[in-house]
């Protein structure tokens, strides 16, 4: 039997401006899938992070399962529902559509899915982000299954020598899935030469080379790609097999002590540093700083265990100072250079309106004469 892990995320509304989901929202959306989930489902865990709520499901549909999807997707609707009676703000955000159409993909939720067979003990993390985007995995991802600076696993476990396979999507592609593979760690430059484009080339999942087994999925959605203006950053969800022949849980962890600098923040046009923080964590600062919460499972023939919330450890209160320094360091410049996004991320914003107003006003002065010398 396989089991597949799906996670199916969205902002469907929050108290306060963009910061988190009421309790009767989640609650709705929890309710919705207990009761409509019974016979598709062996079992699920619904939590938010920021603005955005993930729910869990194990199942053995596979993935992009047509049920599994509407499940979610009804359940989002039933919590929008709810979040307009509450007068939420930014009620229903992420259902682009009206209609369902066989596959959230596209229709604004974002999704990470994998199906494997369960291992005899079955680790994962499932990581969620608020106000960034999904290239804020790329460098912990490189990190984790790429660099042995950070994985001693990589040098240490008999299992992962060979390294790993990365896939690679271009998101700023919308006719398709334009997407590239690449083997860590022979082609390590090619791989960083793409990632360092958070924006653009997106990890979308990761293989072992011993055993050709999925470690890790990411959601890759671009609301403004499917909306056709700017609707709210495409807050990311990830899933992490860990331990064996996959990275130890603390490795997959420990780049997210970096707190690296991420697109996202104050109405997705900023540049912030990521914090890692406990579940049902809401933003503040600026809109933010960009947060990511981790819960740690064991699913074992589709049951999960309760969640071991990874970030509550007092050690991530340091990095959390840190984030906090990091976050008012580059708000003291406010809209200058590096702390905005460049203008191709903020296309369906008011400055594009702006800067073509301005654009009009601009004159070619002609070219000073130069004097003669007298001689
Ligand atoms: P334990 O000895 O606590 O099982 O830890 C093993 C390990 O590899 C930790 O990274
Ligand atoms: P979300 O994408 O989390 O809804 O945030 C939007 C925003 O504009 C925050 O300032
Ligand atoms: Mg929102
Ligand atoms: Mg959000």
């Amino acid at each position: 039997m396989k089991t597949t892990l799906s996670i199916i995320k969205a902002d469907i509304g929050s108290i306060g401006g963009h910061v988190a989901p009421s309790t009767q929202v989640l609650d709705t959306v929890r309710k919705h899938i207990h009761l409509e989930g019974n016979g598709l489902l062996l079992d699920f865990f619904v939590s938010s992070t920021g603005d955005d709520i993930a729910i869990l499901m194990t199942h053995t549909q596979g993935v992009a399962h047509p049920d599994v999807h509407r499940l979610a997707w009804d359940a989002f609707q039933a919590g929008t529902a709810v979040a307009k009676d509450q007068g939420l703000y930014g009620a229903g955000q992420d259902l682009l559509v009206n209609a369902f159409s066989g596959n959230v993909k596209g229709l604004g939720p974002a999704v990470a899915e994998m199906e494997f067979d369960e291992r005899s003990a079955e680790p994962f993390l499932m990581f969620a982000a608020d106000k960034t985007e999904p290239g804020a995995y790329n460098l912990p991802l490189y990190m984790a299954f790429a660099d042995p600076m950070n994985t001693a696993g990589l040098l240490l476990g008999p299992e992962m020598t060979k390294g790993f396979r990365f896939r690679i999507m271009d998101v700023n592609y919308t006719q398709g899935d334009r997407v590239i593979e690449l083997d860590a760690p022979e082609s390590l430059y090619d791989i960083a030469a793409l990632l360092r484009d958070n924006d653009r080339y997106v990890v979308e999942a990761i293989f072992s080379r011993s055993s050709g087994e999925q470690a890790a999925a990411v959601s890759t959605t671009r609301l403004h790609n499917i909306a056709g203006k700017y609707t709210g950053k495409d807050d990311p969800v990830m899933l992490v097999r860990v331990q064996k022949n996959f990275p130890a849980t603390g490795e997959v962890l420990a780049p997210f002590a970096t707190a690296h600098y991420v697109g996202g923040f104050m109405r997705g046009s900023h540049i912030g540093p990521l914090m890692p923080v406990p579940r049902q964590t809401g933003t503040s600062y600026f809109d933010g700083p960009p947060i990511v919460s981790c819960l740690g499972f064991c699913v074992h023939e589709g049951k999960l265990t309760e969640p071991v919330d990874v970030f509550a450890h007092p050690f991530w209160d340091e990095v959390r100072h840190r984030a906090a320094t990091k976050a008012m360091e580059i708000r003291r410049q406010g809209f200058s250079g590096p702390a905005m996004l460049p203008y191709s991320e903020l296309e369906y914003g008011g400055i594009v309106s702006i800067l073509e107003r301005l654009d009009k006003q601009f004159r070619i002065r002609p070219a000073a004469k130069p004097t003669p010398v007298a001689v």
